[in-house]
């Protein structure tokens, strides 16, 4: 004799499943959003979806061992459509997870499963392109189950429950017979709903990461890096005499911005990131044999930056990192220079990035010819200093403290 409900495990595991897919698609569109707590979030759906993935084999293999329920009677093409619909959330319950596995495995980082071990990387060409290919199709698959299956679903249901008078949802809710309206065991429907898009919606939403918090910003520099001079620096280390040298004129040059590249490149996860800044302004007094008059000042439009990336561009603008919002602008300023040898000099000068000004020597080497001036000089940034990633981006086994910069300039002297 077939039963008249799914067996007590297969009824549990549609409540859990079904609420840890609308969990998950209401999570899945907050991913974008910019606070500190997004990779928590991310970490949060990439662990639910394989388990989700494991719990859609439990179920179809209890599927197979347990009968299902009798169908009740209903006209053909409605039991057809039934059919086709199940067998269609199966589809989707493995397909969901499973794009959204391959489209993480075009990139080499880590997979979590709730912090307990790393899944392993699909074989997938690790590129943007195939990455975009699967992000489309998971973003389609979640319109269709959200937006087509599951009121489909539940409509059907309801119908056959208010309408048809039947013992359809009785089947998934064991009790639920179609006569009283008022009967505890619609909590499970309703509760399932009610606590997966709550959860969605709520969990993990912290406030928009704030600037480099107040303790940060007045904490003392790293070993590695002095406290900000209270009194102006030295003007340079090479002056022409002890008594007041004469006034000079230094070369002025204007920077070819179009070549100019001001970069970075560090890493998220293991995963190598390089990227820089678009826009800047370059003032820049300099003559090699009249350091002590030299000056240069680099404003950085923080905006600017990319990492071949736009996603990840929109999170280094937000609070977590830059918060271009509040401070749009980094400033390099150096007034003090030392020669090391023939061709090299190091700027002395001060950082300001996130409203926190640091100094900061940057090595760099100098071919001038003619009027023409090639400049390339590279260094670290401790991030940690600056308070640039906070929240989830704080860790630096995430993303290391130390920033490798790398800046190539050409400049033209002005007459
Ligand atoms: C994303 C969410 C959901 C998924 C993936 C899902 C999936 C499924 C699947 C695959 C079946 C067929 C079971 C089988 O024959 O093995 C089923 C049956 C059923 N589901 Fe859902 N479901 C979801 C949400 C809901 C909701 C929200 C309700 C009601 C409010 C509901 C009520 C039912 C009922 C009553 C049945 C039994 C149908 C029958 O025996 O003919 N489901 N569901
Ligand atoms: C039940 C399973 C899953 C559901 C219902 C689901 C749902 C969603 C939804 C609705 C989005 C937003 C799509 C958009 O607006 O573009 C999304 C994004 C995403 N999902 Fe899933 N997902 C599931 C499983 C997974 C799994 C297993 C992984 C990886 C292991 C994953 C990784 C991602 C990532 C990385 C994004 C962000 C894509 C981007 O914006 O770059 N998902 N997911």
């Amino acid at each position: 004799m077939k039963p008249s409900t799914y067996n007590l495990f297969s009824r549990y595991l549609h409540w859990l499943i079904a609420g840890l897919i609308i969990f998950m698609i209401i999570l899945g569109w907050r991913l974008g959003d910019q606070d500190s707590s997004r990779l928590s979030r991310i970490n949060l759906h990439k662990s639910v979806g394989i388990l989700v993935l494991l719990l859609t084999f439990l179920r179809l293999g209890l599927r197979l061992v347990y009968p299902a329920p009798p169908e009740v009677p209903m006209a053909k093409w409605q039991a057809i459509a039934a059919k086709l619909l199940h067998i269609g959330f199966y589809v989707v319950m493995i397909a969901m997870p499973l794009t959204g596995w391959l489209m993480v495995s075009t990139s080499v980082r880590p997979i979590p499963f709730f912090g307990l071990l790393t899944v392993p990387h699909l074989p997938v060409p690790q590129s943007r392109a195939v990455h975009d290919v699967f992000e489309g199709v998971h973003d389609m698959i979640a319109k269709i189950i959200i937006f087509g299956m599951v009121p489909l679903h539940v409509a059907a249901a309801l119908k056959h429950h208010f309408v048809d008078k039947d013992a359809v949802f009785n089947h998934m809710v064991s009790g639920l017979t179609p006569k009283p309206l008022l009967n505890w065991r619609w909590a499970i429907p309703l509760g399932t709903i009610a606590l997966a898009t709550g959860l969605g919606f709520f969990l993990f939403r912290a406030p928009a990461a704030k600037v480099a918090d107040k303790a940060s910003l007045t904490a003392p520099a790293p070993a590695s890096q002095s406290a900000v001079p209270a009194t102006p620096e030295p003007l340079a280390t090479v002056s022409t005499s002890a008594s007041k040298p004469a006034p000079v004129q230094i070369t002025k040059w204007k920077v070819d911005k179009a070549t100019g590249r001001i970069g970075f490149s560090t890493s998220f996860e293991g995963e190598a990131i390089s990227g820089g800044f678009g826009q800047f302004e370059a003032d820049i007094d300099f003559q090699p044999d009249q350091l002590a008059g030299s000056h240069v000042r680099v404003t950085i439009d923080l905006a600017s930056v990319h990492s071949g990336d736009d996603d990840r561009d929109a999170t280094l603008r937000n609070p977590s990192f830059f918060d271009t919002a509040s401070a749009t602008t980094a400033i390099f300023e150096a007034r003090r220079f030392t020669k090391t040898t023939e061709g090299h000099f190091i700027a002395h000068g001060n950082l300001t990035l996130h409203g926190i000004k640091r100094p900061i020597d940057l090595p760099f080497s100098l071919k001038i010819d003619g009027k023409i001036a090639t400049m390339s000089g590279q260094t670290a940034l401790d991030r940690t200093a600056f308070g640039v990633g906070s929240g989830d981006y704080e860790s630096t086994s995430s993303i290391p403290a130390k920033v490798a910069i790398d800046i190539h300039i050409t400049a033209k002297a002005i007459d």
